[in-house]
């Protein structure tokens, strides 16, 4: 019987992190830390000589050893080295427009498809892909979100895998174009599914279905990547407005595609941390970490969360009280509250989350569209 090869780090490396650390730590650019990024369009850049583009790595609190976030950056009117992931690859494009072209080695099929600001597109494994900016005087900026921290612990050579080729793929899935598809909802009832590898524009989608769950009014929109475990959400909810805190597990990745506002992120019991946000903001909840969403902006705020893979979506339901992962508003600290009226107070404008939303647990937002 064939042994694997043990090429695992020595003892005193494997303490200063995961596989994945230590190949970030190789590539020699940029690793910014945190628990929040406010541009990802900003960010610092550096050369990747592997890759032969800038980029830097974002392993914010809670992505560690979860979730991979890199900015890639293309110069105006360039084209970057074609190259092949072993993992599925979700990218967001957060500025610039331009064009990627996918192939599979050995398959005459070659898809090429033009992207713009907010759009949102898979690559899958084993597929080569080019990345071209398209315009003349502006830099693209590229999100790009996968599970090679779990992959590169569990295969350790996995650099050097190869998927095998993906004929459902290759014939029909391949960047058509996405499907709805009703699925059972964890919080009960069921829920549009939007399955595919191509979205145009996460901020100009408006096929929603209400969020009840969550407070606010606000609405949500979920997406499976065709033939992959890989998955999201995008939620939009009102002007003047704030979500529920709520907590699960690590390696979420939340862009944000449109609005103004910030968010708050703190440990039971512990110090409370404040994200401002805009366009282009990024931000992870540590693990079992609540959040609180809030809109500060004049128009319905947009926040679209890559998930991690699903044993890490870390809620207690199944084995305690789903209650324990959320505050409605009648529990919440009342500086929550408070910290809102002073924030929307510096532009001039007041809370719309209706008093009797504080006193009655079972109160009823009015939804804009989708289903109740
Ligand atoms: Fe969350």
């Amino acid at each position: 019987m064939t042994q694997p090869t043990a090429t695992a780090a020595p003892r005193e490396e494997r303490r200063k992190g995961f596989p994945h650390d230590r190949y970030m730590e190789s590539a020699g650019i940029p690793i910014h830390r945190g628990y929040y990024i406010e541009d990802l369009r900003t960010v610092e850049v550096g050369w990747w000589q592997a890759r032969e583009c800038h980029a830097a790595f974002i392993q914010l609190n809670g992505l560690e050893g979860v979730s991979e976030v890199r900015v890639t950056e293309i110069p105006p009117g360039a084209t970057l080295p074609p190259h092949r992931l072993p993992v599925d690859e979700a990218v967001y494009v957060l500025q610039g427009r331009g064009l990627t072209t996918v192939w599979q080695e050995g398959s005459s099929l070659k898809k090429s498809f033009e992207w713009q600001p907010r759009s949102m597109f898979m690559v899958p494994r084993g597929f080569s892909h080019q990345f071209s900016n398209t315009t003349g005087d502006r830099p693209v900026r590229l999100m790009h979100f996968n599970y090679l921290p779990i992959v590169m612990s569990a295969v350790l050579d996995i650099q050097q895998y190869t998927p095998p080729r993906n004929e459902a793929l290759l014939t029909t899935e391949l960047y058509a174009e996405a499907k709805a598809v009703v699925d059972e909802y964890a919080f009960g009832g069921q829920r549009h599914y939007w399955y595919g590898n191509f979205f145009p524009d996460m901020a100009a989608w408006d096929k929603l279905d209400a969020q009840p769950e969550r407070g606010a009014g606000g609405n949500v929109v979920f997406v499976q990547f065709a033939g992959s475990e890989m998955s999201c959400h995008m939620s939009t909810f009102p002007s003047r407005t704030y979500k529920k805190a709520h907590r699960h597990g690590p390696g979420r990745a939340i862009v944000i595609p449109g609005g103004t506002g910030y968010s708050i992120l703190w440990e039971e019991g512990k110090e409370k941390v404040v994200v401002p946000w805009h366009e282009g903001s990024l931000f992870t909840p540590p693990n079992k970490w609540f959040h609180q969403h809030f809109n500060v902006g004049a128009i319905p705020a947009r926040y679209l969360a890559m998930h991690p893979l699903p044993q890490f979506s870390g809620h207690a339901e199944k084995v305690e009280d789903r209650a324990r992962d959320q505050i409605e508003y009648p529990d919440e600290d009342p500086w929550i509250r408070e910290k809102f009226a002073v924030e929307l107070a510096k532009t001039g404008i007041t809370s719309l989350v209706p008093d009797q939303a504080y006193r009655d647990r079972d109160y009823q937002w009015a939804y804009m569209g989708g289903k109740g």
